[in-house]
């Protein structure tokens, strides 16, 4: 056996947004290698911390808002993008179970979790079938940026959701682009679901990124663990970055950086590159984008996404935009 025979395949996408984004000024890295399998669980700890106050907000108002949500849409299709553990949408899928009747076949109730992060996907897709039997569930691994996304094939009218502030993780042009693949992937008439956190106190929204336990920042570092396995590194180490979650006030987002802590010389056996990083340099490695909600409209009007009802916690700090697509 040869030892590239005993590696791990290499994954192609990995290789070209490594070599795309690590050797620009700053560096940079999608964000969805964030969510390999252990990035996935810690996300999930990220969820429940006390400073974490999204996944609570986004609760309460799906909770509070879900059967309207049904009668509204009349949805007999959900397909949630970056569903995770799909924990919130049980909420709306136990109002759409008991709106639909399984036993007609003209009846029936589809969801389609999509996600990149295959073992998550797999397991909770499997959960939530036990769960709900009354349910047809079939999970899609895949990317929700890709162009060639296809969503009418499902039984219609479908409802696709976003939850969970991801929208947040897309800068303005990427936005532009999703919400209008989205419009395009669906048919007039569906409709399209939209979690998003709200511009709020700076010291608040840190902490939320920045919290006490040092999970998100076991989270944001686990990247350096992707690229060193993922690429077949030498000379990265994770302990060689720090977590820093600064908050940018002109684009009204925050910023996850790694921190170099000491000079990092890796090689990239995968590629046969040589990644060089001084001491305190940065690799920018997830943006989270804070909403006005007027903005936001306008944002989704401009791609064909015609917002029907929003919703916030009673608090004011999250929001949740049903859209209806024109
Ligand atoms: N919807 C869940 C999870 C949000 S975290 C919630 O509200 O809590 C973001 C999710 O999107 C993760 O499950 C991650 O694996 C997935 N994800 C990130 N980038 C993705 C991409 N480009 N395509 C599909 N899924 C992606
Ligand atoms: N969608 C989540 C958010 O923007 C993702 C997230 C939460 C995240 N905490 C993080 C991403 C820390 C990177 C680092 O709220």
């Amino acid at each position: 056996m040869t030892v590239s025979e005993s590696r791990e395949a290499i994954n192609p996408r990995l290789v070209e947004d490594a070599v795309a984004g690590l050797w620009q000024q700053p560096p940079v890295l999608p964000a969805r290698w964030l969510y390999d399998k252990r990035g996935s669980e810690l996300f999930d700890e990220i969820t429940r911390l006390p400073e974490y106050y999204p996944t609570r907000r986004e609760t309460e108002i799906l909770d509070r808002h879900r059967s309207e949500i049904v009668s509204t849409t009349g949805a007999r299709t959900m397909i949630e993008l970056g569903s995770g553990t799909s924990e919130k949408t049980r909420l709306l899928l136990q109002s759409f179970a008991g709106a639909h009747d399984a036993a007609s076949p003209d009846d029936g109730f589809t969801y389609v979790p999509l996600d990149v992060s295959v073992e998550m996907l797999t397991s909770s897709a499997q959960q939530i079938a036990a769960e709900f039997p009354s349910i047809s569930v079939q999970p899609l691994h895949g990317d929700f940026n890709d162009p060639d996304l296809t969503l009418s094939t499902y039984p219609g009218p479908r409802m696709a959701i976003f939850l969970g502030g991801t929208i947040g993780n897309l800068d303005e042009t990427q936005r532009a682009s999703f919400f209008g693949r989205i419009a395009r992937s669906l048919k007039s008439g569906d409709y399209f679901l939209l979690g998003a956190d709200l511009i709020k106190d700076t010291g608040r929204l840190i902490a939320a990124y920045n919290d006490r336990a040092g999970v998100t920042a076991d989270f944001n570092r686990n990247v350096i663990e992707v690229l060193r396995t993922g690429l077949d590194a030498q000379g990265l180490y994770v302990d060689d970055f720090e977590h820093i979650a600064r908050w940018n006030p002109p684009e009204h987002r925050i910023e996850m950086w790694l921190r170099a802590r000491r000079n990092v010389v890796a090689h990239f056996g995968a590629i046969e590159r040589t990644w060089e990083l001084p001491a305190g340099a940065e690799i920018l490695t997830e943006i989270s984008t804070k909403f006005d909600l007027d903005v936001l409209h306008q944002e989704m009007a401009r791609q064909g996404l015609e917002h029907t009802h929003t919703w916030t916690d009673h608090a004011g700090d999250f929001s949740v935009v049903l859209a209806r697509v024109g």
